[in-house]
């Protein structure tokens, strides 16, 4: 069975509350495996083992938030090693802007061996009723492109 890992970091409970939202979206999605996991608590081992990749970050200080860089740094060498190309995704959780942080992510990941599947998604403010939506989208979008071998 595919797999998808969903890898979130959070200050606030902002970038839980939409990786949950897209947790729960793509676990509808029959045939497929979801994780979820923090930041901090994920690896390559978790990488490794699924077969796409949906990270949910805050832009901090113009920037990817610290402990997105932090697990991509940390899988940047085993993960190029072991010779796979992942499929991803990106959900920013952002104040008012998250174009840094779209933009660093970008960057990091053109150089690491992923692929991005879909348009990043951008969600200003607090979160609402409609980036819980889009989130859900996000997560049940992946899923489905996933489980039918499309990305
Ligand atoms: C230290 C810090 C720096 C931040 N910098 C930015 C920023 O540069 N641009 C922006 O739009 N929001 C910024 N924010 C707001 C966060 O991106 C936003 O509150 C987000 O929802 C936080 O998600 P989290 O608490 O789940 O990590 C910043 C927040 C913190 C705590």
């Amino acid at each position: 069975m595919r797999s998808l890992l969903i890898v979130y970091h959070s200050q606030s409970g902002a970038c839980a509350r939409l990786a949950r939202a897209c947790c729960s979206a793509a676990a509808g999605v029959k045939g497929l495996e979801v994780r979820v996991s923090r930041a901090w608590d994920a690896g390559s081992a978790d990488l490794l083992a699924a077969h796409g990749l949906l990270l949910v970050a805050a832009e901090n200080s113009g920037s990817l938030s610290g402990g997105v860089k932090d697990f991509l740094d940390r899988t940047f060498y085993p993960v190029g090693e072991a010779g796979r190309v992942l499929p991803y995704g990106l959900l920013i959780s952002a104040g008012n802007d998250g174009r840094g942080a779209r933009e660093q992510a970008r960057r990091i990941l053109s150089g690491y061996p992923l692929t991005a599947a879909l348009e990043p998604v951008i969600c200003r403010g607090e979160v609402t009723a409609a980036h819980c939506r889009q989130a859900e989208e996000l997560g049940e979008a992946f899923a489905t492109g996933l489980e039918m071998g499309i990305f």
